[in-house]
């Protein structure tokens, strides 16, 4: 926030400002989209709907699993919310009894903590380094728990590493939680945008009774409609509702009717082209960062994010970050938002930006190295 607040204020005084601290594709939204929403709100729906949502979305949304995951999810365990925020939110809320320990990635999306402490939870953070791709193993999961653990939180692709969990792994892990009857809970809001060979994957084909976080903000490109969903298990369905209708009332309804055009084919061909564009520039970042003296441990295979090792003998990251945005005007995320595990030697850069906008980017930051 103190970089963005920086860079905003330069931006005012008239600086050219490139921000790649920011964490929202620069596409815009998919026509058919745009316009299933105006439509919805010329014909007025635009009151409440279901605390869970539209059934025809929470429908489209379990085709989507069968389709893409070859998973059978039921629309009844689909429960939409306000973005993958209120997902959260839900599911913290319900798992979370006063001290309540929560096991969670260092570095990992910053609002998770707040949400677990904001429930009386605790968080109970596993240091990831680059040796395990920056996601938690088996043996670190095993021996971080604590006799007050109850969830494991997993994010993947991750922010802000953009690492993704296989399979395998993803069994591996289910497996330690199921071993010690707590609740595997996998936040999944960048699935989609996959840069690797392997196939798509959802900590839902691990373990059926996995609470699985994802939104409409990332793939689909819809940061600013509010809406994502969760999926949880049959047992936890009336519960969450409930807790949906007070504390939510219901998700947009506009929102609801754009998305219900998200999964056309003519949707999803746009979104697969932004898939690939946002690939190739990941893979021209990850070619011409080192030039700038930044390193990126771990190619990332999902999300748009690279998080990238500070040069020897650099300041700190928060001093490093507000120096480069100072000089250069190119604003990136101090390490330090996400945790504190060796954070200071850490920034994240976004690549949802335009090609030309990188390459500027990439520009200023060779001249900030000299
Ligand atoms: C890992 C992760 N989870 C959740 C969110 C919240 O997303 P939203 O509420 O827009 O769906 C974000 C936003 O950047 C994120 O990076």
């Amino acid at each position: 926030m103190a970089v963005l607040a920086k860079a905003n204020q330069l931006a005012a005084e008239g600086r050219s400002i490139i921000h790649l601290e920011v964490g929202q594709p620069d596409f815009k939204v998919a026509e058919p989209i745009r316009r299933a929403a105006i439509k919805a709100i010329s014909a007025h729906q635009t009151g409440y709907s279901d605390a869970n949502g539209l059934p025809a979305l929470r429908l489209k949304i379990s085709d989507y699993y069968a389709r893409y995951y070859g998973l059978n999810i039921d629309e009844h365990r689909v429960i939409l919310t306000a973005g993958a925020s209120g997902a959260l939110a839900l599911v913290v809320a319900l798992l979370t009894d006063p001290g309540d320990g929560w096991l969670l990635s260092d570095p990992s999306y910053p609002s998770n903590r707040y949400f677990i402490e904001a429930f009386s939870g605790v968080p109970q953070v596993c240091n990831v380094g680059p040796e395990t791709r920056f996601q938690p193993s088996a043996d670190a999961i095993r021996q971080a728990w604590q006799p007050s653990t109850r969830s494991l939180l997993l994010g993947s692709p991750a922010n802000p590493t953009g690492t993704s969990l296989q399979a395998p792994a993803l069994t591996e892990l289910a497996e330690v939680v199921a071993d010690r009857q707590g609740f595997l809970v996998s936040d999944e809001i960048y699935q989609g945008l996959e840069y690797g060979p392997e196939a798509r994957v959802s900590a839902l084909s691990a373990h059926d009774d996995a609470f699985v976080v994802n939104s409409f903000s990332k793939y689909f490109g819809m940061t600013g409609w509010r809406l994502g969903w969760l999926i949880a298990p049959d047992n936890a369905i009336d519960s969450l509702i409930r807790l949906a209708q007070n504390l939510f009332i219901c998700p947009s309804l506009p929102a609801q009717h754009g998305a219900m055009a998200a999964f056309e084919p003519e949707v999803m061909t746009i979104l697969e082209r932004q898939r690939e564009i946002l690939a190739s520039r990941r893979d021209f970042m990850l070619a011409e960062l080192p030039a700038t003296g930044l390193e990126v441990p771990v190619a990332p295979d999902g999300a748009f994010y690279l998080y990238a090792r500070l040069p020897e003998g650099a300041p700190t990251s928060d001093d490093y970050c507000k120096g480069l945005l100072d000089v250069t005007g190119v604003a990136t995320t101090p390490g330090t938002d996400f945790g504190s595990y060796q954070a200071e030697r850490y920034l994240r850069l976004s690549y949802a930006q335009p090609q030309a906008i990188l390459e500027d980017a990439l520009g200023r930051m060779l001249k900030y190295r000299l």
